[in-house]
């Protein structure tokens, strides 16, 4: 599938807008439109239901070492500043970046991507002015940097700007350079920067020093100004379950083994966000912090790591593009004894890549000791502070017992903690894609013509039924709308009698409509509609008061 189709029917049919687009949009921020905003709550509402409120329906739950609880939070999103601190996010959630003087655009400098050259200006014909040339001749070798999505686009992109900024025809970039490496590769913070021609320059040397760029938005609580004031948006929702595991555990009866979901609004000032949703400034988390036994953390990462990743197969990525990635050992933190990344193959990355939908991660009882007794030195665990220059710890903790009593062996411990760490947006995107499609259907004469449908699951589409009067006239409409009001009720149903029957066809193809009941001449004689379905193009015919539990069966 080509992403711009998808794109673009994305905006034509109001799944996804930029926002502020009549201000000529914000970079990395995106709005769901009247279909995006039904798909995207359909997948919270899918895993809150699956996750939460419907986790033990099956009890207990296959694959699981014991019955376990679950509850939900939802916490501010601006939070206590202390609680980056001890998070670790205010000293260490950072990009290293560089900008460019002469474009003005910021880059990540582990995303920066270009090919060596080594140049040898054929005498008098660069074009180029002599003090140009000169600078060219002394400096030999350059890093040409591209911006192309793909390798392949990128290896053709350097050439092309190369031949731009020494003045040098296509033809004769052979005769005028050589290319110290055929594929792009990446490009370190210790490359002497007055070779690099950035993406978006004309000339080398544009680049400043690489500096670290916390990716926390700031903003001040109250009227003051001072540092004091000084507040963050907070970048992952998991730190707001931490700092609540005390209340939860204290208002409610549950008892470990037990997780905390929760889903919110976070934020990152990513430096370069691209590919459509997929890395925004502004996106939606729905993460699940999990406490139990440190003697059976392992399995409970294991049981979540499979758990997650049937979700996703279950609601239809069944296919090849969805893998479940374990992190070898030296990828993990130190606290860590697992982690699993969920990962789809989005059309918009090289061909072989995947983008991350999901982490699945055994976090230790690190965070809860964070929160204790301050930021933990990794190296010098357990339990010894970073120390500040004054001599004192660097970010204190709580202070508070977040330390858990098991009351049937009155032992105290500090609960290990798994941590499913889901995007809604990222999943939203993943099953946007996975879902276009285009195939033949007969048109309103009976022609096979090219459709394009969305293949989304009965359980999320936005729309589950679409009640259709043949014509606009003879009491179709009438009966169609009585039949759209009992509906109506019960599931997201769409009323339309505009257009041929052809036309308003396809357009509930486009929105993903599982189902299209149709009203015609023989509905009024005999109570019956007919059902088609979206996938299969079949249509039968039913009792019009069937129509409703036959939908709600097959959007199970
Ligand atoms: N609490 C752990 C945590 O936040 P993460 O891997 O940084 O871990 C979890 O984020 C998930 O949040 C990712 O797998 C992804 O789906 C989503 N996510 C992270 N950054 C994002 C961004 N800039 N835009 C959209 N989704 C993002």
């Amino acid at each position: 599938m080509e992403m711009d189709k998808l794109v673009a029917l994305c905006k034509r049919r109001g799944f996804l807008f930029q926002s502020s687009e009549i201000y000529g949009g914000l970079n990395g921020f995106w709005d769901y439109g009247p279909l995006g905003v039904e798909l995207k709550r359909n997948i919270k509402d899918a895993w809150w239901r699956d996750m939460v409120s419907g986790h033990d329906e099956l009890a207990p739950p296959p694959g699981a070492p014991e019955s376990y609880e679950m509850t939900g939070l939802d916490c501010t999103i601006i939070m206590h500043p202390q609680v980056w601190k001890c998070s670790g996010h205010y000293d260490l959630f950072h990009d290293t970046m560089v900008d460019c003087r002469e474009s003005k655009k910021r880059y990540r400098i582990d995303q920066m991507r270009g090919r060596w050259v080594a140049v040898k200006l054929p005498g008098g014909e660069s074009g180029l002015a002599a003090e140009k040339a000169a600078e060219v001749e002394r400096l030999g070798r350059l890093f040409i940097v591209s911006d192309a999505e793909s390798p392949e686009a990128a290896v053709e992109d350097t050439v092309t700007r190369a031949c731009q900024v020494l003045g040098i025809r296509k033809k004769k970039a052979e005769d005028s350079f050589t290319w110290e490496s055929t594929a792009v590769v990446g490009i370190d913070a210790k490359v002497d920067r007055s070779r690099v021609l950035a993406p978006h320059a004309t000339w080398f040397g544009t680049l400043t020093e690489p500096r670290e760029f916390n990716l926390m938005f700031s903003t001040q609580v109250g009227a003051a100004a001072s540092d004091d004031a000084r507040a963050f948006l907070r970048p992952e929702t998991a730190q707001g379950i931490f700092v609540n595991f005390k209340n939860v555990l204290d208002s409610t009866r549950v008892r470990i083994p037990f997780g905390i979901a929760q889903i919110g609004k976070s934020f990152r000032n990513e430096i370069t966000p691209r590919n459509f949703t997929f890395r925004s400034r502004e996106f939606e988390q729905m993460e699940i912090e999990f406490f139990c036994h440190p003697d059976s953390s392992f399995q409970w990462y294991q049981y979540w790591r499979d758990r997650r990743m049937k979700w996703y197969t279950d609601l239809g990525l069944a296919g090849a593009r969805l893998r479940l990635r374990e992190h070898h050992a030296d990828e993990l933190s130190h606290y860590s004894t697992g982690t699993a990344d969920i990962e789809y193959a989005f059309p918009f990355l090289p061909e072989g890549d995947f983008g991350e939908l999901e982490g699945i991660a055994h976090r230790g009882d690190f965070d809860l000791r964070s929160h204790m007794e301050g930021k933990l030195d990794p190296k010098t665990r357990p339990l010894q502070l970073e120390m500040g220059p004054d001599g004192k710890p660097r970010h204190r903790g709580s202070g508070k017992d977040l330390s858990y009593l098991d009351q049937l062996t009155n032992k105290r411990y500090i609960p290990h903690v798994i941590e499913p760490s889901a995007g809604a947006d990222r999943a939203t995107l993943a099953f946007l894609c996975e879902a276009y499609c285009e195939d033949q259907a007969p048109d309103d004469g009976g022609q096979m013509q090219t459709r394009v449908v969305m293949r989304f699951h009965p359980r999320i589409a936005p729309i589950k039924a679409a009640i259709l009067p043949l014509v606009k006239k003879d009491g179709m409409p009438e009966m169609a709308q009585e039949l759209y009001r009992t509906l109506k009720r019960h599931c997201n149903v769409f009323y339309d009698e505009k257009q041929s029957i052809g036309k308003r066809y396809r357009r509930q193809d486009e929105a993903g409509t599982p189902f299209c009941v149709t009203i015609d001449g023989q509905s009024l004689q005999d109570g019956t509609v007919t059902l088609r379905d979206r996938d299969t193009l079949k249509q039968w015919r039913l009792k019009a008061d069937e129509a409703l539990t036959e939908i709600r069966q097959r959007v199970q």
